[in-house]
């Protein structure tokens, strides 16, 4: 990969991402603010991880798959950001390097909360292959929606019973959004923590409003 890939500071596309624990909200708030950017004339592409591209939608049904209860963290961990190296190099560095503005549920961070904190794994260790598996990318801006572990969990309700994280205990979850608020302190201004209890539409103003000034320092050009 190039320098120029590695930073995607040159790219003129801007990546921002969703994340937080189950039951936050995020593909919601991700279809929304996709809505209003079109609206607004940006060049969207909406994505997710694990997913994104054929190689991730099918590394997502092996890592959710509840017959693989038992996997080990490290393997889980190598297959997440599997899907991620194959999902960077084939659709969002693309994307990016035409100007969109990718809007990607889940990323890095996930992995950093999940595999790091969640499972144990040495954060070190987890956060040095994050960074080997995007290829040095990170988004421009993460929209971190926070709430209690409890009230995700209940909102997840019935999926609870399909999705093989969505199964783990609530003080795996605690740990996971701990860990998510932990690196929103360490990068304030890249990590933007949103109260996901907040009325839908006024969330939804609150990020657009976050997400808007990022967008406008797209490279000039492909601006609307
Ligand atoms: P989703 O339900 O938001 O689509 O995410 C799928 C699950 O995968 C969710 O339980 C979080 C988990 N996950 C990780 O554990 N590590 C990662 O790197 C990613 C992207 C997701």
């Amino acid at each position: 990969m190039t320098a120029r890939h590695r930073s995607g500071r040159d790219l003129p596309g801007r990546l921002i991402t969703f994340d937080g624990i189950e039951g936050s909200g995020k593909s919601t708030q991700l279809a929304a603010l996709s809505r209003a950017l079109t609206a607004k004339g940006w060049s969207v592409v909406s994505t997710r991880e694990p997913g994104g591209s054929p190689l991730g939608e099918g590394v997502r049904r092996l890592v959710l798959d509840p017959a693989f209860a038992g996997m080990s963290a490290r393997a889980e961990l190598w297959l997440y950001l599997a899907a991620r190296a194959d999902h960077v190099e084939r659709v969002i560095l693309p994307a990016l390097a035409s100007g969109a503005v990718v809007l990607c549920d889940r990323f890095s961070e996930a992995t950093i909360a999940y595999q790091g904190c969640g499972r144990g794994l040495p954060l070190d260790e987890v956060e040095a292959a994050v960074e080997l598996a995007a290829g040095g990318l990170r988004p421009d801006l993460v929209v971190l929606l926070d709430l209690p572990v409890e009230e995700g969990l209940r909102r997840v309700g019935e999926r609870r019973l399909t999705n093989r994280l969505d199964l783990e205990s609530t003080a795996f979850h605690q740990r996971v959004r701990d860990g998510y608020l932990a690196l929103a302190t360490r990068e304030p201004d890249r990590i933007r923590v949103f109260d996901a209890r907040r009325p839908l539409e006024e969330l939804q103003r609150a990020i657009l409003a976050a997400v808007e000034p990022v967008c406008r320092s797209v490279v000039a050009g492909s601006a609307p």
